[in-house]
């Protein structure tokens, strides 16, 4: 059957895709939206046309899997101007999300009804693009350019709701009568002149106040540092004000193609299948029964514990948190309770959802309130032992059935699983701090964790908003294990001469958030730290015994002012220069080249390695860590995909050339002129 049909509703003409799961608008789709038109207007009992999709979704945007390659007629600009210049009244019937490409047929559209639960937004950014369907230039002409901004160059969808507040949306109708809705809606436009988006004249606003895009880069500098389609954006926003219809799409379609063609949207496109191939587990039916996780058990409620807890609660999941001592255990959960309701503050959530949140924990000084738990997480201390004599405790504890997890960051999860009597309901859930914020949690797979516990954890990873990639079992898994050689080679290099700060500088420059040095002061140069000031054995020991303990006293690797700005610190300078005098290293300058390429390519090498020993499924599931769980820039694509770029021949030249081993399925993928990704 066609992606395409149409149904005659007496004198109205509804089109209806069908093209699972997304109802993306790939060539066949585009094809029948013209021949659907093109039926309309040649049949003169038909007086207005409902444009709907059948399925979960509205059309969720262009198919993505057709970019890049040479696209075929009618193009998305050209199917849906035709909608548009129906001189019959075409009606969208949106629910689900509308979104890019899907926004602008709606745009395109004569007008627009969705269901409250609808949401409309131009996510093209999100892939390092933007709109390429005249979207730019119709949307400012409907709400204006200050409401279009945000949609165009940050891409967050909007509600029905504030899409009809904006005038996005003529009408919400009803949640289960959209289809019969719009019909009556398209009835009661036969006969006036379709508006049309692209002869709106909302976009004035920018002309009269032409400031507000110097207002909204300054606003959004930090978040779209390093991008460069959220510029392309602006300028096309700005240009629906300054040009005519027609040349604003000229402006918007070579600002398009421009980007289309370039590395960012290239790695963020990857990235989009990268995020979804991560979901699926090689040799795992996707369809396995998972067992059901109505209540969550956590053990400990400090600095992990409590943040770990909170995803739970604000996905409605009732969480029992168990410490050892009473002290303890208020502190934990009035962290918890300060988090919920500094996101109030900020509008982010009601008084009713924090206490509704708060309602579903259960704090706790005994093991056993963990009986009935589904799934408990253990985040005590880093320590072999405790862990092994937890685990051993909570299997006695907790109903059988129930899985067993732990938030370990280097330990051995299979050592963990062996004294408890169900190794294969055990498994780690690395989740990355502050745990309610980050992203990222890496699902270990111990040797014998079961099929369904461990697509239990990933369907669960979903629900409480969490990006999962999984990992075998090794130290650091995937990301702590990568990022040891590039801490490795930092602190290398400042004992041969490189600044310290210029390796954060580096890092920074690339796109990271923070450099090594800077992240240590963050966190606390004396984490860790024995305490003793007479005993001076590494570098650390002497920053700490020189009081220098990071931001938190002012002073650490940098000398911090009072608004936390830093500047290298000459004290720093000298003792490093000492330590490296004591080792007797050599001091040389060194080029911020140098520092990129000894910083990076031992990642990628050990990536390399983690994919030979099968610790990662796939090379894109190292890329989903690096960018979700540490910053790694998402326009360069994670490490794996910018070493293809870089060229795998130049990443073991560069390694070989600075004297750094080179792992066997790196040297044999660059011999081969392969790449790790397609
Ligand atoms: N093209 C091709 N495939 C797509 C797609 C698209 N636009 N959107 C989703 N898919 C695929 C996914 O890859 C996934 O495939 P898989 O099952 O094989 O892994 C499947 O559809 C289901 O997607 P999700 O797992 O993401 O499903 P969710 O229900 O979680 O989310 C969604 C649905 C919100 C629609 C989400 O898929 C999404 O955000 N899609 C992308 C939307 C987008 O970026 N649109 C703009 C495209 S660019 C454009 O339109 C250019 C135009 O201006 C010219
Ligand atoms: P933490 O020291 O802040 O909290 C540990 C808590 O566990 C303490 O409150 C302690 O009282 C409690 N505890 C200790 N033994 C217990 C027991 N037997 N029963 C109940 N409670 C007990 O430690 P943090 O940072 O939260 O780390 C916990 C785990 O998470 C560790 O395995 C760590 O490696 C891991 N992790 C830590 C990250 C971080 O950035 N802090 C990031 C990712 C993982």
């Amino acid at each position: 059957m066609s992606v395409v049909t149409t149904e005659k509703h007496d004198n109205i003409l509804v089109i209806i895709s069908n093209n699972p799961p997304v109802n993306a608008l790939g060539a066949a789709v585009r094809k029948g939206l013209a021949d659907g038109v093109a039926e309309a207007l040649s049949d003169d009992s038909i007086e207005a046309v409902v444009v709907r999709c059948d399925g979960r979704t509205f059309f969720a945007g262009a198919d993505i899997t057709e970019f890049g390659k040479p696209m075929q007629d009618p193009n998305l600009g050209q199917a849906i101007d035709q909608l548009e210049a129906s001189n019959k009244p075409v009606v969208a019937a949106i629910h689900g999300t509308a979104l890019g490409g899907g926004c602008e047929v709606a745009l395109a559209c004569h007008y627009r009804v969705a269901v409250p639960s609808a949401k409309m937004g131009l996510p093209e950014v999100k892939l390092g693009l933007i709109p390429g369907a005249a979207g730019t230039q119709r949307l400012p002409r409907v709400v204006g350019a200050e409401a279009a901004l945000p949609m165009v160059v940050i891409g967050n969808p909007i509600s029905a709701k504030k899409a009809h507040a904006i005038g996005l949306v003529d009408q919400i109708v009803g949640e289960d009568s959209l289809t019969e809705d719009a019909i009556a809606f398209a009835r009661e436009q036969i006969g006036k002149a379709p508006p049309r988006s692209s002869e709106g004249t909302a976009n004035e606003d920018g002309i009269k106040n032409p400031a507000l895009f110097d207002e909204f880069r300054q606003k959004n500098g930090r978040k779209i540092r390093g991008f460069d389609a959220p510029e392309a954006g602006i300028q096309a926003v700005k240009a629906a004000g300054e040009l005519s219809y027609a040349d604003g799409v000229k402006k918007e379609g070579e600002l398009f193609m421009k980007l289309m063609t370039g590395t960012q949207s290239a790695a963020m496109r990857h990235y989009f299948f990268a995020e979804r191939a991560a979901n699926k587990i090689d040799g795992i039916d996707p369809k396995i029964d998972l067992i059901p996780i109505k209540k969550v058990g956590i053990l400990g409620a400090g600095t992990m514990g409590g943040g770990i807890g909170m995803n739970f609660l604000s996905a409605g999941i009732p969480v029992t948190i168990v410490e050892l001592k009473e002290e303890a255990l208020e502190r934990g959960v009035g962290v918890i309770r300060k988090n919920y309701e500094n996101t109030a503050k900020r509008g982010r959530m009601t008084e009713e959802q924090v206490e509704g949140a708060m309602s579903l924990l259960t704090p706790s000084l005994s093991y056993d309130d963990l009986a009935d738990c589904d799934l408990v997480i253990e985040a005590v201390f880093e320590n072999m032992d405790v862990k092994k004599e937890v685990f051993a405790k909570l299997d006695g504890i907790v109903k059988q059935g129930a899985i067993l997890a732990s938030n370990t960051s280097y330990l051995n999860i299979d050592e963990i699983a062996s004294v408890t009597k169900r190794p294969e309901y055990v498994l780690g859930l690395h989740f990355f701090s502050p745990a309610n914020i980050m992203k990222l949690l890496e699902i270990v797979r111990g040797e014998k964790t079961a099929d369904d516990v461990l697509m239990t954890a990933m369907k669960l990873s979903k629900k409480i908003g969490k990006v999962a990639a999984v990992s075998g079992v090794c130290p650091g898994f995937i990301g702590n294990r990568m990022l040891s050689p590039r801490q490795e080679q930092a602190n290398i290099m400042i004992m041969e001469g490189a600044n310290y700060w210029d390796v954060d500088d580096v890092l920074l420059d690339f796109g990271f958030p923070m450099g090594p040095f800077q992240m240590s002061d963050l966190a606390g140069v004396d984490i860790g730290w024995h305490r003793d000031p007479e005993r001076i054995e590494t570098l650390r020991d002497a920053l700490c015994a020189a009081g220098r303990w990071g931001q938190k006293v002012g002073k650490g690797f940098y000398d911090y002012n009072e608004a936390r700005q830093r500047t290298p610190a000459d004290e720093v300078k000298q003792i490093i220069a000492e330590f490296a005098a004591k080792a007797g290293k050599e001091q040389r300058e060194i080029s911020k080249d140098e520092i990129r390429e000894r910083l990076l390519y031992p990642m990628v090498n050990e990536g390399a390695k983690i994919l030979e020993e099968g610790m990662a499924q796939r090379a894109s599931d190292i890329d989903v860590v690096w960018i979700n769980g540490y910053g790694w820039p998402l326009y360069t694509g994670g490490p794996m995909f910018w070493a293809d770029t870089v060229g795998l021949d130049n990443v073991v030249a560069g390694l070989k050339k600075h004297g750094l081993p080179v792992a066997k399925l790196l040297e044999e993928k660059a011999a081969a002129g392969s790449k790790f990704n397609g």
